[in-house]
């Protein structure tokens, strides 16, 4: 459980002595998981009382497409009738796959399950066709087990099939949705719909949550890639297509069944318009921003009729999005006429003001239909049923609620449809990645990709030149697929888990054959044979969610790509950059180093796209559907700004057939620091960020940074080690004559509520070399008094030694543990009285994907 229920505090009487960081005695009370910044500050909530009110008058108006069934109407009044309270409650509940069995859902009657982005069958990172459908078949055959004369409800499973079905091994991988904004092409959108669709089918899965119709205006947001443009007119334009594709047409027969699915579009609303770009953050903009940028998805979503809208994380103005009934009852449902349900996001209900993840009645007293309690559900169902006996949530409110939900599950045909294996399609398991679904796929590459330079002749490659991959990207799947793959973080992840996919080397190297060419790839830049021209693959590494946060938008290169270019560039060798990324970001000493620069976004599986185009078998088309930033402090950069003055315009992308001149660049970055660090990194390299601290603490208290050749304080000392590279690491030894601890302190104090929430992990490579003679602690500081404590002594005993290993720590576990992890000031620290001797390589935040801990 990561709610704050049931959390134990813990209490020793030993004093803790944490260098610099200070004094504290570990006795804290037990874990305050508000993660709520609202009812931290309910001042302000006060002050603020019209704040984030909206007033549907000025909204337009919409109508629901779908004409009203009285057959369906009637079974709805049916069910309602003869279902228990208790099945009421259930049905408005979602929990997650990795906190729910079968077995749960028919003991609690939940109306739904999801599989968030690290949730997969048998409790796997992720699973194969066979093993998704056969639990889908689980899962069903529970929910409709006869129950005291209680209608049976078959439930509906929700999966994150953002580009594509993209949790499933060998799943077509289409562009994330910046690349389909750059190929400004409805009708294939339709496609990529249908397609996915049809591969959801295959393993049994009722629903998505897609699309995305967020319209980004920040570009620090770690979802911008998941917005088809930073203009509300390409929003609009996708969202109708691509739900008609997901779901079919309203009116025909197969709309929701057959070959389709139901559709969400989300975040409802505002999550591209927050402060900063901070996930989940606050959207200040007013109501007619909100209207007309922020809503403009939403109205032709629904007049294709989609079946569910999830609601955003976000505030607007200060208010939850998940408590805010003038937009969720007011606008939404009234004002558009919206007629499918409202789903909540990953316990955003939580974050409601006077509420938490395990009881919200706010939420659904506002408009939310269906909470998604991923592990808060079972406290949550408690909670809720009280709720409605004691009339804080009226039974009219549950039963509009649930109706609303049996409306689509009806529409959907799910009650008749049988279990998920007896469906159209399912079992089909040579529709995942079928030649034909990947050719769309290829498609969609060829029409994203944005020629932003082409100089000296670079681009097209031809017959007889002799070509050199490289790049860190050049034949690497995971990294040109991004976010959303196969895990939520889309990191962690091998060649092998992506069968049937061609990455950008093996996409060149067979068109090369096909041109007359040859080809070779390193990663590094080094060569067998001088080429004509060298084509750099390299980027943004994966992420999701607010692990993709940053703080301008400089790139931060994590392979030397620069140098990489310029020396081969030096050389007198041509060129040509392919640029992975899932936003517009300040590459201009990049783009001073290439002769030619193509922005080829978050492709997916289907790298042959790229060759089709540089070989010339087809032209450039992509145009840049966000602004591209002339200098790293241009985060907020939009068409139709005033003073717009970005580097590529809205719109911008040259071709073969018209080509353009962009000469020599600026490389000021505009920033008076220039952060080199990835975001969550805490340690790596032999570094740590700037600001941050390493330091190590004796027993006499005297704290020592560590730097230069080494450091010693006491009973503790560190030097310099070798890993990937020479002196890039270093090994910690504690001689046992005393208590020592060796810590990182943060410049000032970390909120990672956010994180905590998330499941973000603390990952530790390091590798013992030896084992620890007595009890270890790893902690988590925050400030004087508050801690969080692990005992870790028996995994560092079970390490295998001297090798190098990753190990994940949730940071949940910490804020069980005590740490108050809105104000972390110390985020690591190893603390012992015995003798032990470790080498570190790197400390980072991640999605805890190897060798994950249960908390203590
Ligand atoms: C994301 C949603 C997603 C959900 C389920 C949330 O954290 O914001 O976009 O659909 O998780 O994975
Ligand atoms: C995401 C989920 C993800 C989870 C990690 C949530 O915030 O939306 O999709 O699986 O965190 O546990």
């Amino acid at each position: 459980m990561r709610s704050g229920k049931g959390a134990i505090g813990f209490c020793s009487k030993t004093a803790i002595m944490l260098g610099s960081a200070g004094l504290f005695a570990a006795c804290m009370a037990p874990a305050t998981r508000a993660a709520n910044p609202e009812t931290a500050s309910p001042a302000r909530e006060r002050s603020v009382e019209n704040a984030g009110v909206a007033d549907p008058q000025i909204w337009s108006t919409a109508t629901d497409p779908v004409p009203e069934n009285p057959a369906i109407e009637a079974r709805i009044a049916e069910l309602l009738a003869a279902m228990s309270i208790e099945q009421k409650v259930g049905q408005i509940i979602q929990a997650d796959l990795g906190s729910v069995t079968p077995e749960d859902v028919a003991r609690y009657h939940l109306g739904s399950v999801l599989n968030g982005g690290n949730s997969a069958p048998g409790g796997q990172a992720y699973a194969t066709g066979p093993e998704w459908l056969a639990e889908a078949d689980r899962f069903h055959a529970a929910s409709v087990r006869p129950q005291d004369g209680l209608p049976t409800i078959p439930l509906i499973w929700g999966s994150d099939a953002v580009h594509g079905h993209n949790n499933v091994i060998g799943a077509t991988l289409f562009p994330h949705n910046i690349g389909l904004g750059a190929t400004r092409n409805p009708d294939l959108m339709r496609r990529i719909g249908e397609i996915t669709a049809v591969e959801m089918r295959v393993t049994g899965l009722d629903w998505t949550f897609a699309p995305t119709i967020a319209v980004p205006q920040d570009d620090r947001w770690g979802r911008t890639y998941e917005g088809f443009s930073e203009h509300p007119e390409i929003v609009a334009s996708y969202a109708a297509p691509l739900i008609e594709g997901l779901q079919g047409e309203v009116g025909d027969s197969d709309w929701l069944t057959g070959s389709h699915i139901i559709a969400t579009a989300k975040h409802f609303l505002g999550d591209g318009a927050t402060e900063g770009g901070r996930d989940q953050g606050d959207s200040i903009v007013s109501e007619t921003e909100l209207r007309d940028i922020q809503a403009a998805g939403y109205i032709p979503a629904i007049e294709a009729g989609v079946q569910s809208v999830m609601v955003s994380f976000s505030s607007w103005q200060g208010r939850k999005m998940h408590g805010n009934r003038s937009l969720l009852t007011g606008v939404l449902r009234d004002r558009f006429d919206f007629g499918g349900f409202l789903v909540g996001d990953w316990n955003g209900h939580g974050q409601v003001a006077g509420c938490a993840a395990t009881s919200c009645a706010q939420s659904v007293n506002a408009g939310l239909d269906m909470y998604m309690a991923p592990d808060s559900w079972r406290d949550l169902y408690t909670n809720t049923l009280a709720q409605v006996r004691s009339g804080e949530i009226s039974m009219a409110r549950l039963d509009e609620a649930v109706a609303r939900i049996l409306r689509v599950k009806l529409r959907a045909g799910i009650f008749d449809a049988g279990p998920p294996s007896s469906r159209e399609l399912a079992g089909q398991f040579d529709l995942l990645g079928a030649p034909d679904h990947r050719a769309v796929a290829r498609e969609a590459v060829r029409q994203s990709l944005v020629l932003l330079k082409n100089e000296n002749d670079a681009l097209p490659l031809r017959a007889g030149q002799h070509i050199l991959v490289t790049g860190d990207g050049a034949d690497n799947a995971m990294k040109q697929s991004g976010g959303w793959t196969l895990t939520w973080q889309g990191t962690g992840l091998t060649p092998d888990d992506f069968p049937g996919a061609t990455t950008i080397w093996q996409g060149l190297d067979h068109a090369a054959d096909r041109h007359g060419a040859t080809t070779e790839l390193s990663e590094t830049g080094e060569f067998d044979h001088r080429p004509d021209v060298a084509i750099v693959v390299f980027g943004e590494n994966p992420y999701a969610e607010f692990q993709g946060d940053i703080d301008d938008v400089a790139f931060r290169d994590t392979a030397n790509s620069l140098e990489l270019l310029r020396n081969l560039r030096g050389q007198g060798i041509a060129t040509v950059a392919i640029f992975l990324s899932g936003r517009p970001l300040w590459v201009n000493r990049y783009l001073n180093a290439s002769d030619a620069f193509v922005a080829a976004w978050l492709p997916g599986s289907e790298g042959g796209g790229v060759a089709d185009v540089l070989f010339g078998d087809h032209d450039f088309s992509g145009r840049l559907s966000f602004s591209w930033p002339r200098d790293a402090t241009q985060a907020v950069l939009n068409i139709g700004d005033e003073n717009y003055d970005p580097l590529f315009a809205y719109g911008y992308g040259l071709s073969y057939a018209a080509p353009g001149r962009v000469g020599p660049l600026s490389e000021d970055s505009g920033l008076a620091t220039e952060s080199r660090s990835e975001p969550g990194l805490i340690y790596g390299r032999g570094e740590t960020p700037a600001g941050y601290r390493f330091y190590l603490a004796g027993s006499d208290g005297a704290a020592v940074t560590i730097g230069g050749t080494g450091a010693a304080s006491g009973d503790i000392s560190a030097r310099r080690i070798d890993h990937v590279s020479q002196e890039d690491s270093w090994r910690l030894s504690w001689t046992g004559a005393g208590t020592a601890t060796a810590a990182i302190e943060a410049p000032a104090p970390l909120n990672w509520a956010r994180e905590s929430n998330g499941d973000i992990a603390l990952e530790v490579t390091w590798r013992v070399i030896q084992a620890p003679s007595r009890s270890v602690s790893l902690m988590m500081a925050c400030g004087d008094n508050c801690a969080g404590q692990w005992e870790i002594g028996g995994l560092l005993g079970v390490l295998p030694t001297a090798e190098w290993t990753t190990t994940s720590f949730p940071l949940s576990c910490f804020a069980d543990r005590g740490a108050d992890v809105e104000r972390i000031s110390t985020p690591f620290a190893l603390r012992t009285a015995g003798a032990l001797e470790l080498d570190i390589a790197r400390i980072a935040l991640g999605s805890g994907n190897e060798a994950r801990q249960a908390c203590p």
